[in-house]
């Protein structure tokens, strides 16, 4: 065993040897490199103030859309190319891996899908795709009504209280209120346990909050102290990072604990046959232990548990915080999604059926993913030398690149590029209708809806890697469905039944959930704003959904 792994080492030593050899001929054949790739020299002053990928976007425009940028001794390459974003993703996926994010993220997630390498991945994807079957989703409809009622209620209670004291106003962080939303619903479908969170505090909720936000300082701390080994016990926030990690570890063990436990023969021929309807637990939990036996190792399970809670929250929260918030500056989309949505939702409730008929709710959803996509980079770092081919804008010639290059793949910048959409910056949900010929734009096949039959929201494939909400290619957001039915779900239900208006309290926070609490609903509402017009929830901090994305210590990390 020994002998085979040194052998091992010295055949990888050879194949570095070897990539760099390579390097250096094509470097040399190439008189540098293929294509002297434009680079943007970044000043430190870039990483304040304004989140990093703001002044990308600037580069961009200035730079081309496939660049270098260079801080001190650290460099990266930034693509906002839909051809080269799709060689990196899809066509030579394999040879790139997560690079830092791994790093950050593998504290948390061990050997989770998000970070795993390789192999590890191509084992558990197997496992955990077919989890997310079409069927399993349609059973997940009637939660998603179920959470989201709970979260209106709660809006309607808290006005209630206060018209009953006579005030009128409530102020509330809508961002927050969504996050307890998503982690009910997260908790709930991927492993049957109810957080609560909308109505209660908890042990495990604080602890689920408090990683999060650990897992936000690390990406944008430019020394990774928490790696030196007493940083664990020294550091105040480092132990508490390991006590909420210990706590969210207990609830996950006990929960699958319970789940081995209670394995029933019946239930895994109930899965078996996709009857998820007469399923007491349908959760992905469920399937994970019944389908593969109990032998199924709980440290993996428990790993892949903690990163679909992570990878599934703050990110469904952020996209329905985006939408309310171009909805309340747009009166007349909000109208017309009203419109639509009383001719679907009835007090009998919401179904698959009703899903699809929401056509126009669910444009609003893609278009807020467009313009405020979470996350809005990707991150890979290449395995070996590679030449990233020539992109469709200006950048016609490919570009060499050494192993263990960084990149970011920008989505912000291919959303709101103006080379592939028409007014990029403005809120058009109706723009995924419209078919856009490649006429002019040498390599990119266009958007045509028509490219994928039957898919209920536009993806990356409709518009050949210029629209990527949810990545592409092998690594693929695996719960992309899931995220895109429950916002729907959740926007509809909530504006059934309220109003999102602009209110103008103050320019920093324009934003405004307005609704009356005697109204039953939102027709009625309208009859009453005239008579009551000053009860209004305020949406909050949307600024922080910009603030968690800053990637900015990771520029200075080595590799
Ligand atoms: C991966 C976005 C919701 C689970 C990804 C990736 C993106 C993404 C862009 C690709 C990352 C990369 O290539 O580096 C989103 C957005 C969501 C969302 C925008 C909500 C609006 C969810 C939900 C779940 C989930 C609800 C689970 C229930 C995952 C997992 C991966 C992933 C496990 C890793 C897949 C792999 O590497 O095989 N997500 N996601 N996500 N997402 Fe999501």
């Amino acid at each position: 065993r020994c002998q085979s792994t040194s052998t091992d080492e010295k055949t990888n030593k050879s194949r570095n040897v070897l990539d760099n050899a390579s390097n250096l001929l094509t470097n040399f054949l190439s008189g540098g490199s293929i294509g002297s790739m434009p680079v943007a020299e970044g000043a430190v002053s870039d990483l304040f103030g304004k989140p990093l990928f703001f002044s990308l976007f600037d580069w961009f425009i200035e730079h081309g859309s496939v660049y270098k940028l260079a801080f001190g001794p650290k460099a990266f390459v930034v693509v906002s190319d839909p051809i080269v974003a799709r060689y990196i993703l899809r066509e030579n996926a394999f040879s790139y891996d997560k690079g830092v994010l791994a790093d950050i993220l593998e504290p948390i997630m061990g050997k989770g899908l998000i970070p795993a390498d390789l192999e590890t991945w191509k084992q558990r994807r197997r496992v955990i795709a077919p989890g997310f079957h079409t069927l399993y989703l349609e059973a997940m409809v009637q939660m998603f009504a179920n959470c989201s009622e709970r979260t209106i209620s709660k809006l309607e209670n808290l006005l209630e209280a206060k018209n009953s004291q006579g005030e009128h106003e409530i102020e509330l962080d809508l961002e927050a209120e969504f996050s307890n939303l998503a982690l009910d619903i997260i908790g709930l479908g991927v492993f049957n346990y109810d957080f609560g969170s909308v109505t209660k505090e908890s042990p495990v909720i604080k602890a689920v909050y408090g990683t999060l936000f650990e897992a936000e300082h690390r990406s944008t701390f430019y020394i990774p102290y928490w790696k030196f080994p007493l940083a664990r016990w020294l550091v105040p926030r480092q132990r508490k990072f390991a006590n909420d990690l210990k706590i969210i570890n207990d609830c996950l063990d006990g929960l699958i604990k319970n789940a081995k436990d209670t394995r029933q023969e019946t239930d895994v021929e109930k899965l078996q046959q996709r009857d998820y309807k007469n399923l007491k637990d349908a959760s992905l939990l469920r399937f994970l232990v019944d389908m593969r036996g109990v032998d199924v190792d709980d440290r993996q399970l428990r790993d892949d548990l903690m990163t679909m809670l992570i990878a599934g929250h703050e990110t469904t929260a952020a996209v329905l915080t985006w939408a309310v918030f171009l909805l309340a500056q747009h009166p007349d989309k909000m109208k017309k999604a009203q419109a639509e949505i009383d001719t679907v939702i009835s007090e009998d409730g919401i179904t698959l059926e009703s899903l699809k008929k929401l056509e126009y709710v669910r444009l609003i959803i893609s278009e807020s993913l467009r313009l405020y996509p979470q996350p809005p980079l990707l991150i890979r770092r290449s395995l070996k030398s590679d030449i990233l081919p020539g992109g469709c804008k200006g950048d016609k010639q490919g570009y060499q690149i050494p192993a263990g290059t960084d990149i970011f793949i920008s989505i912000y910048n291919l959303h709101r590029s103006p080379y592939f959409w028409e007014n990029p910056n403005e809120f058009e949900p109706e723009r995924f209708l419209v078919q856009k010929d490649n006429n002019n734009i040498e390599g990119w096949a266009g958007f045509d809806p028509s490219r994928s039959p039957g898919a209920l929201y536009p993806n990356e494939i409709v518009s050949d890697f210029a629209f990527l909400p949810f990545g592409g290619g092998p690594r693929r957001c695996v719960g992309d469905q899931f995220a895109l039915m429950e916002s729907t779900i959740a926007l509809a239900m909530l504006l059934w039944k309220f109003d999102v208006d602009l209110w103008s309290l103050s320019p920093e926070q324009p934003s405004i959930l307005r609704t009356d609490s005697s109204a039953n609903s939102r027709t009625d509402l309208a009859e009453k704003i005239e008579f009551s017009s000053t009860s209004h929830v305020r949406v909050g901090s949307v600024d922080m959904v910009l603030d968690v994305i800053e990637l900015r210590s990771l520029m200075f990390h080595k590799h």
